[in-house]
């Protein structure tokens, strides 16, 4: 089936999950939405997400996806449920590819999670973890600036160190051998976060993860792209495009030429 998947994250950092997607899933076409206007969804109140996430994935519909990739961690914490009931396609979002990996990989069932304050406080990862495996003992830490200094370009500098070490003291206390990225950004402060966590814990982002769902959804609903054509890839924010093109490099791994400002409004 030739439509395209649609993607959206409250900005860029969603290309993270982007780009795990097209390596697994070269021939397929990608709209991707960034709700830059909006952003940050971290500190946003459930309503707030539930409604920029159904605005986006009608606009998204609209363009004919046949599925839809929530790629922020927030908005998969507040809105995933809602958006299901609420579309006809598939919906899939970031938190339980995290949580699946971090199953997979914990030896003593206790296990971490870091994610933005949203994230955090709805309990979404320590739902999703217990209800996989009710022995688990989950630590949840909300890390709040990591998001501003990744966008600031301090992924790797003393600051964000210092930042690191003050977040995650407490964690490092709970003798977890794994720990969760939720959050868009933070595979970008994967070096940093492993140094100040210790060799002993395993970082988990859920990028890979999340595409290796997208792939399995495709393929069991038979509408995996069988064309060998160069696929297409659409990019949409809600603001002004020209930060959204440099981070291209960074987040995707590729440049991103051509980004429509779009008013959903
Ligand atoms: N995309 C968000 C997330 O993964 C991080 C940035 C924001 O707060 O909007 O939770």
């Amino acid at each position: 089936m030739s439509s395209p998947i649609g993607i959206f994250d409250s900005g860029f950092g969603g290309l993270t999950v982007m780009k795990e997607i097209v390596k697994i899933l070269p021939n397929e076409d990608i709209i991707y939405f960034g709700d830059t206007a909006h952003l940050p969804y971290g500190s946003k109140s459930k309503e707030s997400i539930q409604k920029f996430s159904i605005d986006i994935a009608n606009f998204l519909v609209k363009n004919k996806i046949k599925l839809l990739v929530v790629a922020c961690n927030t908005a998969s914490s507040f809105a995933l449920e809602y958006l299901k009931e609420k579309l006809n396609i598939p919906v899939i979002g970031v938190v339980n590819p995290g949580v699946r990996s971090a199953c997979k990989n914990t030896q003593i069932q206790r296990i971490g999670v870091i994610g933005t304050r949203g994230t955090i406080n709805s309990n979404a990862y320590q739902n999703a973890l217990l209800k996989i495996d009710k022995t688990l003992q989950v630590f949840s830490c909300a890390c709040p600036l990591f998001v501003p200094l990744v966008e600031e370009g301090l992924t790797n500098s003393k600051i964000t160190k210092d930042i690191a070490e003050l977040y995650l003291k407490s964690l490092k206390t709970r003798r977890i051998d794994t720990l969760i990225l939720g959050c868009t950004h933070y595979p970008l402060l994967k070096q940093i976060i492993g140094k100040v966590m210790g060799k002993k814990v395993v970082v988990v982002d859920s990028a890979k993860e999340t595409a290796k769902t997208v792939f399995s959804i495709l393929v069991t609903n038979n509408i995996k792209n069988t064309s060998n054509k160069r696929p297409s890839y659409k990019f949409y924010v809600s603001d002004d495009p020209s930060n959204f093109k440099k981070w291209g490099i960074k987040f995707l791994g590729k440049n991103i030429e051509d980004v429509k400002r779009i008013d959903l409004g």
